[in-house]
């Protein structure tokens, strides 16, 4: 048998539904924001994304899909769209005229990952972006917008922003970084790595003794020049007067190499560790990086099946329901099933008469969707109690038997 290769997969049935229920629900609002579609190619120039996301970045230094052509070429599957976006902008000479151009696409990316919960080498993103416009006003329409997508599809998460300056800024921060990064021994090898190619991605390790060395570092924020400063500035009023709760994060860098100015993060805990589910930034320099005349980019994307696993999480936790009560003795049965018929006058209750190891119970109270699992061993007998786990939280405790309705 032949199967799909590790870290990419079929999407049918539910998990198909999910999916377009998170593109509709992103194209809706897109559309609302003036935004409109635009389809790039799946395959493109290596250089394109060298350039772009950067050679210090993983995504280009170790995550590309790249092969030569029939004719050639050096070309790989696009692991992200922002590079093809304004390759289509200057191509179509929109740069010239420096012409307002809102865009959304959505579609396959491709980066060759350890393949984990919500991470997979091929993926989905739903992503826009916005050029010709200078504004920080931009960049708060858009955090907006992200903002709104993920309230509709009521997905709950935390806002992390940063500004990384202009040019002058940076270069600032930069000679300062590494000057504190040159006096600290330990910084692991790929960091070593990172500070020849781009010393600031160093703020992104995530390995705890790198984490631990980096504490005082010197702050972006200082170094910013007063048109930065004010920027951010504003942009942050501009989020507080729209109600969107954010926290400032010097620490957030992004793992792509052509951001200035904005950038920004929205985070969950819902898929085990922090993930982040989109995010996104302004990319002025970008556009004349690629061969355009100067203009102005910001944009964001979406990470569809981390949005998908979420809903089916949710999904999940709503579907349950009840109470899932058993006795890991049969000497606790009897008292168990008095207990099950009373709470059953106002509660769903499924009641095991079979004494059974509690991994087995939990196994059962799972199949069964229970909501709540009470059970009674050796220990609980003697405390006239029960233990109590919440199957969606997975909060536990003991529960006194004569404050057990009260507790539930
Ligand atoms: P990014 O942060 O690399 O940004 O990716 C955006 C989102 O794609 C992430 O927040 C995450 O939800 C999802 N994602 C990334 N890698 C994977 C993976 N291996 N498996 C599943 N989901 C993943 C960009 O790609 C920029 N182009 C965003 C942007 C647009 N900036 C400006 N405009």
């Amino acid at each position: 048998m032949i199967n799909a290769l590790k870290g990419i997969k079929d999407i049918f049935d539910k998990q198909a539904k999910l999916y377009e229920k998170v593109v509709r629900t992103c194209e809706e609002v897109a559309i609302n924001y003036g935004f409109s579609f635009i389809n790039t190619p799946h395959l493109e120039l290596s250089k394109l994304f060298r350039r772009s996301v950067g050679e210090s970045s993983d995504i280009v230094g170790k995550e590309m899909y790249e092969f030569v052509d029939k004719g050639q070429n050096e070309v790989c599957l696009r692991p992200e769209g922002t590079a093809g976006v304004v390759r289509a902008y200057i191509e179509h000479k929109f740069d010239k005229s420096m012409s307002v151009k809102r865009w959304f696409y959505h579609g396959s990316m491709f980066r060759y990952e350890r393949p984990q919960k919500g991470r997979l080498r091929e993926f989905h993103q739903f992503g826009v972006e916005s050029f010709g416009t200078p504004s920080v006003y931009e960049d708060a329409k858009l955090i907006a917008m992200l903002n709104t997508i993920l309230k509709k599809l009521e997905i709950q998460t935390r806002l992390k922003i940063n500004s990384l300056g202009c040019e002058k800024c940076i270069g600032v921060f930069k000679q300062k970084f590494l000057a504190f990064v040159e006096n600290k021994e330990g910084f692991c090898e790929d960091c070593l790595r990172r500070k020849e190619q781009n010393v600031i991605r160093i703020l992104d390790c995530k390995n705890e003794h790198c984490q631990e060395l980096l504490k005082n570092h010197p702050k972006l924020s200082e170094c910013l020049c007063e048109e930065c400063r004010q920027d951010f500035s504003l942009l942050k009023e501009l989020l507080i007067a729209s109600g969107i709760s954010f926290e400032c994060d010097e620490r957030l860098v992004r793992g792509l190499d052509y951001y200035s100015k904005t950038a920004f993060e929205f985070e969950s805990d819902e898929l085990g560790a922090k993930s982040a589910v989109a995010g996104g930034g302004r990319y002025d320099r970008l556009i004349s990086y690629l061969g355009g005349k100067q203009g102005y980019g910001v944009g964001f994307a979406i990470g569809i099946e981390r949005l998908m696993a979420i809903l089916e999480l949710k999904g999940q936790k709503e579907l349950r329901k009840g109470i899932y009560l058993c006795a890991l003795d049969e000497a606790f049965i009897k008292e168990l099933f008095t207990l099950s018929l009373k709470l059953q006058e106002n509660k769903i209750v499924h009641f095991s008469h079979e004494a059974k190891k509690l991994a087995k119970h939990l196994n059962q109270a799972d199949t069964l969707g229970a909501e709540v699992f009470l059970c009674m061993g050796e220990d609980e007998a003697q405390k006239q109690s029960l233990f109590y786990k919440n199957l969606n939280t997975k909060e536990e405790k003991l529960i006194h038997l004569k404050n057990l309705e009260q507790a539930l």
